[in-house]
């Protein structure tokens, strides 16, 4: 077989996620700015062919790992016949998405079907006017739903991102852990990354600790041989099954095990979530572009893959607000 997608800095590059839609339903304080409506035109939008084309494309290049995201992927019409599609390809090993929960209660059975494996879900408080003023609305309820929909039809290991704000949720934290602990949902808390001016500033804090300190206390040990962690550190009760972890890309980044990129609603693929390199495979596939050239174009992206982000140097170099690539 060829090669795999190997960047620059000698990563290989085993994880796509897939923006299916850049809208969402809520309008968190760190994602976009209030009353936010500039999105991408549905006609640049890939259709469901054609997103399964590219998707295809690399799945033969070695990619085993595809991550739909958004803005919120449950918004985007139709996204079980794409499911269905992308989990009948070959060499596909783990298809899961990544979504807010306001309407999972509705789809989960059917994401199951369409062979969808887990889910990770956004879940910032679990007090409900915590919850509105964080996200913009009050919908608490149908988050919590839709989670325990998801555990019933078995969308498992379902993770839990907090993205941890001081003077917000912080004071949520042991309370979000105990709820997680108990559900069996793994609770990740998440540094808030300085993406597109939302207008609503985020201060950073430092998870490092906070994660160390929340193990200790809770008797959890580090989990050391973490296949497939991806951006996360975790801690375990002991069986070797994650079950709490921080997600630290300001205070700790974890770029020298980067192993993903990303494809936009349109096509466009980033090649790092914290720098601006991209390329747009989705022009050229409506330019008519065969499957061998845009193979091409893969290879040669992958081979200017940025080191890694500089949000720390940098704060306000991102322009493009994370529901664009959906993190
Ligand atoms: P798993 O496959 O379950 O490990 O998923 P994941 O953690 O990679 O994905 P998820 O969509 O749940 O993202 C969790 C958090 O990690 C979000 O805040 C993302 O923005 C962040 N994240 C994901 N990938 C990257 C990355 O490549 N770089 C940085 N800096 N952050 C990332
Ligand atoms: N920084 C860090 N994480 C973010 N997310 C959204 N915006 C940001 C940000 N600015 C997270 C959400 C969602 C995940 C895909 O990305 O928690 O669960
Ligand atoms: Fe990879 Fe860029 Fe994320 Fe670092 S910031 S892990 S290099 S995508």
């Amino acid at each position: 077989a060829a090669p795999g997608l190997i960047d620059p800095f000698g990563r290989q590059i085993t994880y796509l996620r897939v923006s299916v839609t850049d809208r969402c339903d809520l309008r968190c304080t760190y994602c976009l700015p209030k009353g936010f409506k500039g999105f991408e035109e549905p006609a640049n939008w890939l259709r469901h062919d054609e997103m399964a084309r590219l998707v295809g494309l690399f799945v033969e290049l070695g990619i085993s790992k595809v991550r739909l995201t958004g803005g919120e992927p449950l918004l985007r019409r139709g996204l079980a016949d794409l499911t269905g599609r992308l989990s009948a390809l070959p060499g596909l090993r783990d298809l899961s998405l990544s979504s807010n929960g306001t309407q999972l209660a509705q789809h989960a059975a059917a994401l199951k079907q369409a062979g969808v494996r887990r889910l990770n879900i956004s879940l910032d408080s679990l007090d409900p006017a915590c919850f509105a003023r964080i996200t913009g609305r009050d919908c608490l309820a149908s988050v919590l739903d839709g989670l325990m929909a998801a555990k019933a039809v078995g969308l498992t290991p379902i993770k839990l991102n907090m993205v941890v704000q001081p003077e917000v949720n912080q004071h949520e934290v042991e309370h979000l852990l105990t709820f997680a602990l108990a559900q069996g949902f793994v609770l990740r808390l998440i540094e808030p990354m300085p993406m597109g001016d939302t207008g609503r500033a985020t201060t950073t804090l430092n998870l490092s600790r906070l994660g160390a300190e929340l193990a200790r206390q809770h008797g959890l040990m580090p989990l050391l041989d973490a296949q497939d962690s991806g951006p996360a550190r975790y801690w375990t009760t002991g069986d070797n099954r994650a079950c709490f972890g921080v997600i630290t890309p300001m205070s700790q980044h974890f770029c020298e095990r980067c192993n993903r990129v990303r494809l936009g609603v349109d096509g466009t693929l980033y090649l790092c979530l914290g720098q601006e390199d991209q390329v747009p495979l989705g022009r050229w596939l409506r330019e008519g572009a065969s499957d061998d050239e845009l193979v091409a174009r893969i290879r040669a992206a992958i081979a200017r893959k940025p080191e890694r982000h500089d949000f720390q140097q940098q704060p306000g170099k991102i322009i493009r607000f994370m529901s664009q690539t959906g993190g």
